[in-house]
Formats: C-alpha cells, structure tokens, sequence
C-alpha cells in the first residue's frame, strides 16, 4: 500500500508543549499551501492565513483569549485563520476545512498542532475575534477562526486505535 491516510488521521493528537525549535522556511510553506489549497465553497478563496513566528507576538495572540489557550506558550509558529465575511458566507466551514488541513499536514511532517478557537471566544475585556484583529491590524471584514499552535512535539499522545471509534455515532439510511 502507498501512502497511509488512515494512520496519518489516527496518529494525529491535539499538542500543546513544543520543544524550543523553530520551523524551518520549507516546513512553513507546506503547511501554508496544505491551507490554501483546501477546498473553499464556490471556491471564493475567502481564507487567508497569517503565519506569525516571532514569539513575543505569539504570546500575545495567547492573551486575547482567556482560557484554553495553553498551546500558545510554547509554539515557535502559529497560524491564524482568517475568512472575508463578504466574500463567503460560509467563511468558517472555509476556515476549519483550511485548518483542519493544516493539522494533518503538520502530522504528516512530524510535527504537532492544536486548534485554539478564536471566533465566539473573549479575552479579559473584549472578544477574542476584536483582540486578534487589533494585535494582527486585521481589517474589520474578516472573521477570525482559530489560531493553529504549531511546533515539534514535546509530549507523546497516543494514536487512536479502533476501539476508540464511536460507532453509535453513525447512522445509516435513517437517524
Ligand atoms: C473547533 C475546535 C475548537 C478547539 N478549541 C480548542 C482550544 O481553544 N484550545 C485547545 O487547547 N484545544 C482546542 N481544540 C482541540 C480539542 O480539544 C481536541 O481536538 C479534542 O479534545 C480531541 O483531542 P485530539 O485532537 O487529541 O484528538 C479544539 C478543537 C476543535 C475541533
């Protein structure tokens, strides 16, 4: 058999230590083009990333949300995922497909990831989605997703095996 799909889903674990190693330029770029060339509905092309990979910034895209955002302290990279609401407005099934995209990609480069949510979030004083546009200079038209917390693992997460599924939640011609 080729390429294994089916492993890379499993082993993909939510990660949130990473090890103080930065990403190189080409390991960026892969993740970058696995989310731009996730499908996008009537492919509007709404989604737009920001990679930011200085780690000051970093931190304070940790403080603009209050809780859960723990992969955000050690990440060496992390991605925002933006969507134009005029664009699309299906702007955050865009954005998750984008990111989920960019998770498996990070797996399959060894690396690990973790979704931290930014849209229907707050910080301390305001949302998430305002802190993140503000720190960002983001223009007002864009939704804010979720920032992608990206890095080397620093934790081992077991893969999933098949005694995990949850067949329960499959229904077949009728619920
Ligand atoms: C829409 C969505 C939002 C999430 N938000 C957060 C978050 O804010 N912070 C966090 O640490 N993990 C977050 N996660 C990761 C989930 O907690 C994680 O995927 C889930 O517990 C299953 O674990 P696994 O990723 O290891 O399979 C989010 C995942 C999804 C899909």
């Amino acid at each position: 058999m080729g390429f294994d799909m089916s492993n890379l889903i499993m082993k993909r674990r939510s990660i949130r230590n990473f090890k103080d190693v930065k990403l190189t330029e080409e390991e960026i770029q892969e993740l970058v083009k696995a989310g731009l060339f996730a499908p996008t509905s009537r492919s509007n092309k709404g989604v737009e990333l920001i990679v930011v990979d200085e780690k000051d910034l970093i931190l304070k895209l940790k403080d603009c949300r209050n809780t859960s955002t723990k992969g955000l302290e050690t990440a060496p990279c992390a991605i925002v995922v933006i969507g134009d609401r005029e664009k699309s407005d299906v702007w955050v099934e865009d954005g998750a497909i984008a990111a989920s995209y960019i998770q498996l990609r990070a797996e399959d480069l060894g690396l690990g990831s973790v979704w931290i949510q930014m849209r229907n979030r707050v910080s301390d004083n305001d949302s998430s989605e305002n802190e993140v546009r503000r720190l960002l200079s983001i223009p007002e038209k864009y939704g804010v997703l979720c920032i992608i917390a990206l890095g080397h693992k620093n934790e081992n997460k077991e893969a999933y095996t098949e005694n995990d599924l949850d067949r329960f939640r499959v229904h077949y011609n009728k619920f």
